[in-house]
């Protein structure tokens, strides 16, 4: 609830309000088949779930019906469509529309791919990134769809990043705010653990994205630094659907494209031309960016990730994450699994249930290591399994400030 607005008023606000959820993206990278958007977070509640629960609550709330849009890729569409039967009775419009393919290109031959392949092998294309989201857009006649209703924002966000809600003060500083920035992104206070992570520069009088794929390898440390760049971008992008499409129709859009080298498992190397979303915030008037708490940005990007929030660590209410009251201090553990943890259904193998993470700070796990019911780590634990040894953790253990290592069995 914002202070000194009536729930009307946020009915108002709301009412002008598009989320979208950025939805190419395949679960692969966690060895999962299929959109990453169906990897199940919590109690068999998958991103999807949580984000539908998340919109859905806000509805009800202020008796608003903000729609949600999927921008799906061809790897994700079908998919995607087909879980989205099951919501069936769920009173939140859902709008799909599926960004572009591009041709992938033979980084020894600099030809499209496809002409060594069948025209309809997958592998010869690839999504270019979520950049690609103003036109695909535009071009599915949602955007025009969406002023005709008059909806005058969106609020876009990575799929798995539930901790990208809608924020109804970045909502009405937008709508209400004497600025009327035409394009809002959040930013967050960088760590060490985010060095990678795309920062905002001044650059010929414009605030632009700087991403490390852009800076000269003499520079990347000085990128990384966390005291001269000190926030990344979260990519929670809020935007004016009017000025969307008067930078789609005036040609305006610069977005600096991004060359990703790709090795494919059937050995060729290919180069995919990609950009980012973010990278859009120099076509726009006034836009700015706004540091918000790390909790706007919670991806889920390894197999840790998705341990801290399966964990206590945090409470889910209506899809929405919390840190745990239970929690003494605001931050959470930083978490490093082997690899052996590197798959979900590896990951989930070996823990017999997730363990009480309350009062961890940091967590090493090498190797083979299996973790029996209620264990509780505390501190700092350190478990390593050398090669050929295993280590198992037996139910009901307490660990705190500990390191395990051999094939101790405690
Ligand atoms: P990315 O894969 O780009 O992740 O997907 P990231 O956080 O920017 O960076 P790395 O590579 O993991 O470090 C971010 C979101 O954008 C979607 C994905 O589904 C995910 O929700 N995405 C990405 C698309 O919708 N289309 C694309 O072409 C790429």
């Amino acid at each position: 609830m914002l202070p000194n607005v009536n729930a009307e008023d946020i009915s108002k606000l709301l009412d002008k309000l598009v989320v979208v959820k950025l939805n190419g993206g395949l679960g692969t990278s966690m060895g999962c088949k299929g959109p990453k958007s169906v990897i199940s977070v919590r109690n068999d509640l998958t991103f999807l779930d949580l984000t539908m629960q998340q919109i859905q609550h806000l509805n009800n709330i202020y008796g608003v019906s903000v729609p949600l849009v999927l921008m799906n890729s061809f790897n994700t569409d079908d998919d995607t469509n087909k879980v989205l039967k099951k919501y069936a009775n769920v009173r939140v419009q859902v709008h799909t529309f599926c960004q572009s393919q591009y041709l992938r290109i033979n980084r020894e031959t600099f030809t499209p791919l496809v002409k060594d392949l069948k025209a309809n092998d997958h592998e010869a294309y690839y999504p270019p990134g979520h950049g690609n989201f103003y036109e695909a857009f535009y071009n599915s006649g949602l955007l025009q769809k969406f002023i005709d209703q008059g909806k005058e924002y969106i609020f876009l966000s990575n799929i798995d990043n539930l901790g990208a809600t809608v924020d109804l003060n970045i909502l009405n500083y937008i709508v209400n705010g004497s600025q009327k920035p035409e394009f809002v992104m959040e930013v967050t206070d960088k760590t060490r653990a985010d060095v990678k992570g795309g920062t905002l520069i001044q650059y010929q009088s414009k605030l632009t994205l700087l991403e490390i794929a852009q800076v000269p390898k003499d520079y990347v440390d000085e990128f990384k630094s966390i005291s001269k760049f000190r926030i990344f971008n979260t990519n929670n992008l809020w935007g004016n659907l009017a000025a969307i499409k008067r930078v789609i129709e005036n040609n305006e859009l610069e977005m600096e494209v991004i060359v990703n080298p790709k090795h494919l498992d059937r050995g060729v190397d290919v180069i995919q031309l990609e950009t980012a979303a973010g990278a859009a915030i120099k076509s726009f008037r006034g836009a700015c960016g706004i540091n918000v708490p790390r909790s706007r940005f919670l991806p889920v990007k390894k197999s840790s990730d998705l341990l801290l929030l399966m964990s206590n660590l945090y409470d889910i209410n209506f899809g929405n994450l919390t840190l745990s009251d239970d929690r003494s201090f605001p931050t959470t553990p930083l978490v490093k699994l082997g690899s052996q943890f590197d798959k979900v259904n590896d990951f989930l193998k070996r823990f017999q249930s997730i363990p009480d993470l309350i009062e961890l700070d940091h967590l090493t796990v090498s190797g083979d290591v299996w973790f029996g019911r209620d264990v509780t780590l505390k501190g700092t634990v350190i478990i390593i399994a050398n090669h050929g040894d295993r280590i198992d953790i037996p139910p009901g253990t307490l660990l705190e400030n500990k390191i395990v290592s051999g094939n101790l069995r405690i």
